[in-house]
């Protein structure tokens, strides 16, 4: 079995001076990719990117940092998206940030509510964003129990995320190779394997030996082998189950 990488901005203008290269790479070493849109404009370049290639996959919403851009308009053409492209496999990523804190908290959440909601209404897994404002991020999701999906980036404790795992996904990136990055390495270590996706959250967060440099998707092979170390099992047994992960949380 090989790799799926669960979250990628591929469109991103950093793969344009090679980005047949990086897709014929993706094509031969890859089971496939999710394409994540942070507002409108990207959600719609996912799909197309999803239409071209079968091995791509697009999830649609407003990121927390873009929220001014949401208003009815945008939600009304989400809910079309989602209910007529069948390569939509979720929506997001959607959530809170107040490391940036581009709009005040109450718009975040205003704006995070309603794209849970559309999620709920078109019946699609979500894939959350959360960056210094993992308590009131948790909140909201517990106010949307029939809704599940992935915790990208998950920056907190097991204990915290615990009472989540069951409809929810922890994606595991780069940053689990980081020396330094005990908390990470110790929240795989405590999360069971059926509950981890891969992500690159390409073009960011690179993963040793390419840190500092550009992000892309066949480097999920370097998060794998670091969760095999971690959990002293064979990579294949990490790719493999991983992989069957987010086919059932993507409904691939
Ligand atoms: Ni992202």
């Amino acid at each position: 079995m090989k790799i799926i990488d669960t979250h990628t901005h591929i469109y991103d203008e950093k793969f344009q001076l090679d980005f047949d290269t990086v897709m014929k790479n993706i094509k031969e070493q890859m089971e496939g990719i999710i394409s994540v849109g942070f507002d409108l404009e990207s959600s719609r370049k996912s799909i197309e990117l999803a239409h071209k290639y079968p091995f791509v996959y697009a999830v649609v919403g407003v990121h927390p940092v873009d929220i001014k851009k949401y208003n009815d308009n945008t939600e009304k053409e989400l809910e079309k998206l989602a209910l007529t492209e069948k390569k939509i496999v979720a929506i997001g990523e959607i959530g809170l940030d107040y490391h940036w804190m581009e709009d005040p908290k109450e718009i975040q959440k205003d704006g995070f509510r309603k794209q849970m909601k559309l999620a709920q209404k078109v019946n699609l897994p979500v894939v959350i964003h959360t960056r210094e404002a993992l308590e009131d991020t948790l909140n909201v999701l517990s106010e949307f129990p029939s809704v599940g999906g992935i915790l990208h980036c998950y920056p907190g404790s097991f204990q915290a995320v615990k009472p989540f795992l069951e409809r929810y996904y922890i994606g595991v990136g780069g940053t689990v190779t980081f020396k330094n990055n005990r908390k990470t390495k110790e929240l795989v270590h405590a999360l069971s394997l059926d509950k981890i996706v891969l992500e690159t959250d390409c073009p960011y967060l690179t993963p040793v030996p390419f840190r500092g440099k550009r992000n892309e998707p066949v480097y999920t092979k370097y998060i794998a082998e670091e969760i095999a170390r971690i959990k002293e099992i064979p990579v294949e047994k990490v790719i493999e189950k991983t992989t069957q992960n987010a086919k059932k949380i993507y409904r691939l």
